[in-house]
């Protein structure tokens, strides 16, 4: 019998049905993507407004979808950290609800976590644990040791933007929609990447684990219009539009590698796991497979769909459940960051 797993962390309503083998039997997502583009980010305000409409037509669907009835669902789970705190809110609300009128388990899991556990819910088999474990997207961009599916042991991370939000933010200054990530993937197609000179912060200090995105913002906004250029300097445009999206990606993307290999060599680990809204960028995808081919370590990759946000992730809460954990009713939600208290 399955569980009915919800996600509402940040701007994605979702909810999934998952049986005890990992099958995932239905994956709803509904983006919010159009209503924050005016803002060029998420309004947290505007984000859990979206969630309360699309919580219940989002369940509603996945339930079809399953082919199930309500009644046959075994448990439901629910992302409780980390996040928006007013979206988190609106999928426990619905997940205690559910919970309490069917009388089975309610089960809390971390979304990092659910990010990561996607590669085994893609890939079973491939894993095998100690592995590392990249999360890059919006709202985060950490490194893990992967000890098991529930137990991560942050590595390092972002001392600033996370590697999504810089993708936003560049796609900003180049004038390009939201999300930025998609758009400047886009852009960058026939560009080429050295034709600016972009910095990759902290990537060359093999002392530590994390990563700094700021700089590099820094630096193409001033590409785009360097200092004493009038505010309205029009956006660039064809080839030079190209190049520093081609520009800015390469630079990310070297940024995250050189720590992805930094973290692999720290910990001798020989499987990576990928997850979160930037690990589905194709330079990203391609560069670390060919890291895997050149260094001997398997490199997990999730399909695009399971990268961003999801709910069929959600399978995770079967690796508590069937340690016998759940939670009560006084459930509550943890805004803040994975090994942050
Ligand atoms: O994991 P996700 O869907 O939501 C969060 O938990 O934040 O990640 C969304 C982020 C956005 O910042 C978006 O610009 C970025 O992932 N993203 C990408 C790509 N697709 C999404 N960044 C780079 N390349 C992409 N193809
Ligand atoms: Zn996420």
């Amino acid at each position: 019998m399955p569980l009915l797993a919800i996600e509402t962390t940040c701007d994605e309503t979702a909810a999934a049905v998952i049986t005890r083998d990992r099958a995932v039997l239905s994956s709803v997502v509904a983006s919010q993507d159009a209503l924050h583009a005016r803002w060029r980010g998420v309004v947290p305000e505007v984000a859990s407004r979206a969630h309360v409409e699309r919580i219940i037509p989002v369940i509603d669907e996945a339930v079809r979808r399953a082919a199930i009835a309500l009644r046959e669902l075994d448990a439901v789970a629910v992302a409780v950290r980390p996040g928006l705190v007013g979206s988190l809110l609106v999928g426990l609300s619905a997940a205690k609800g559910i919970a309490a009128t069917l009388g089975v388990p309610l089960v809390g899991y971390d979304h990092i976590a659910a990010h990561l556990y996607a590669c085994r819910l893609a890939h079973p088999g491939a894993v095998s644990d100690p592995c590392v474990g990249l999360v890059a997207s919006g709202g985060h961009t950490s490194l893990f040791l992967v000890r098991s599916p529930l137990e991560l042991e942050r590595l390092g991370g972002t001392i600033d933007d996370a590697a999504g939000e810089a993708f936003d933010k560049a796609a900003s200054l180049l004038g390009l929609g939201y999300p930025g990530g998609p758009q400047i993937e886009r852009a960058a197609v026939g560009g080429n990447a050295r034709a600016y000179r972009l910095p990759r912060p902290l990537a060359t200090d093999r002392s530590r684990l994390d990563l700094s995105f700021s700089g590099l913002k820094t630096a193409l906004r001033y590409q785009v219009r360097p200092p004493g250029a009038p505010r309205d300097t029009p956006a660039p445009v064809g080839q030079r539009l190209a190049d520093l999206a081609a520009s800015f990606q390469q630079a990310a993307v070297d940024s995250i590698l050189a720590k992805v290999e930094l973290a692999l060599d720290h910990t001798g680990c020989r499987t990576l796991l990928i997850g979160g809204g930037v690990t589905s960028n194709t330079l990203l995808r391609e560069s670390l497979v060919r890291l895997g081919r050149s260094s001997g370590v398997t490199v997990v990759i999730p399909p695009r769909e399971l990268c961003t946000d999801n709910a069929a992730m959600g399978a995770i809460a079967w690796e508590r459940l069937e340690r016998g954990e759940n939670d009560g009713l006084e459930l509550d939600v943890r805004p803040t960051q994975h090994g942050q208290s």
